[in-house]
């Protein structure tokens, strides 16, 4: 497993395990657990995918030390714009059944997020439930806005083959925070029939390599030396897009990867959140 340092000096396993759209019950409770026996050390939830009790009685039951875990959750729009994020960790420990997650994050920059951050701080400062703090979907604005205390360790953002998303990739990376993605596989579009993972030049590379396209992405992603977190319901892909650390893509490679990209995001961008939650 590689890791990679926080700016806050935790190590944060660079590939880890996403459960959004998840359902809570047995099917994320039955992928993290499947992730977990994997390999996987770092689980990537969040409020609003409403599945955190399963995901807290997985860790619980793989019997693995919690120390050995590296888990992340985020608070939701709502309680931003309520004022109520530190209620709102104190509600995602008891689902989880944990008392402490190792990463929280700020789910969108929505109204109320300048203070949702002083919260975290504050969090992060004097308690002992956050190893952690960090961003999600932010841009240099937001980032400008947010008080100072406590840097975030990572901005969470949409990247993949196509959607390279590499302005607000190293936008990020020169403020000193590291940068998770998410979808990085193309996200639900993943299985459609423009999905990502029938593109013939990672096809070609999946051969060479007797690799799946999903595994050459999960590879291009770490080779930007990014923290990816892939998403499956099924074991066998589960498994497969972990077991990315025996090869490594060449220089020229990596350029063909780049080249695919067509600007074209798979999630929400941040206008519309705004706009829903404002
Ligand atoms: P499923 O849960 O049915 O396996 P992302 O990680 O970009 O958010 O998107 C993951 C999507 O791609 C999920 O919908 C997942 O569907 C699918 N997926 C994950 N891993 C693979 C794989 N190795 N091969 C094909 N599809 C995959």
């Amino acid at each position: 497993m590689n890791y990679i340092e926080l700016n806050n000096k935790v190590l944060i396993p660079q590939l880890g395990f996403g459960v959004f759209r998840m359902d809570e019950g047995s099917q994320t409770y039955d992928a993290v657990r499947w992730a977990l026996d994997a390999g996987y050390r770092h689980i990537d939830t969040a409020k609003v995918y409403d599945n955190e009790k399963s995901v807290g009685q997985a860790i619980k039951d793989s019997g693995i030390d919690r120390k050995e875990i590296f888990l992340t959750t985020k608070v939701w729009n709502k309680d931003i714009n309520d004022g109520n994020t530190k209620q709102a960790l104190d509600d995602s420990l008891e689902r989880l059944g944990l008392d402490y997650v190792d990463l929280y994050l700020i789910h969108w920059p929505v109204r109320g997020y300048e203070k949702a951050w002083m919260d975290l701080e504050d969090m992060y400062l004097e308690t002992n439930k956050i190893r952690a703090i960090g961003v999600s979907n932010f841009g240099a604005a937001e980032l400008a806005a947010i008080d100072k205390r406590v840097k975030p360790v990572v901005n969470q953002i949409e990247s993949n083959p196509y959607f390279l998303n590499q302005h607000d990739i190293a936008m990020s990376m020169k403020e000193g925070m590291a940068v998770e993605v998410y979808s990085p596989l193309g996200g639900s579009k993943a299985g459609g029939s423009d999905s990502i993972l029938v593109n013939p030049v990672l096809l070609e590379l999946g051969e060479k390599y007797n690799k799946s396209a999903a595994q050459i992405v999960a590879r291009w992603h770490m080779q930007r030396g990014l923290i990816v977190l892939p998403k499956s319901t099924h074991k066998e892909r589960i498994e497969s897009n972990f077991d990315v650390f025996d090869f490594t893509l060449t220089g020229k490679e990596m350029a063909m990867i780049d080249a695919l990209d067509q600007n074209r995001r798979t999630g929400r961008d941040l206008a519309y959140m705004r706009d829903q939650w404002k």
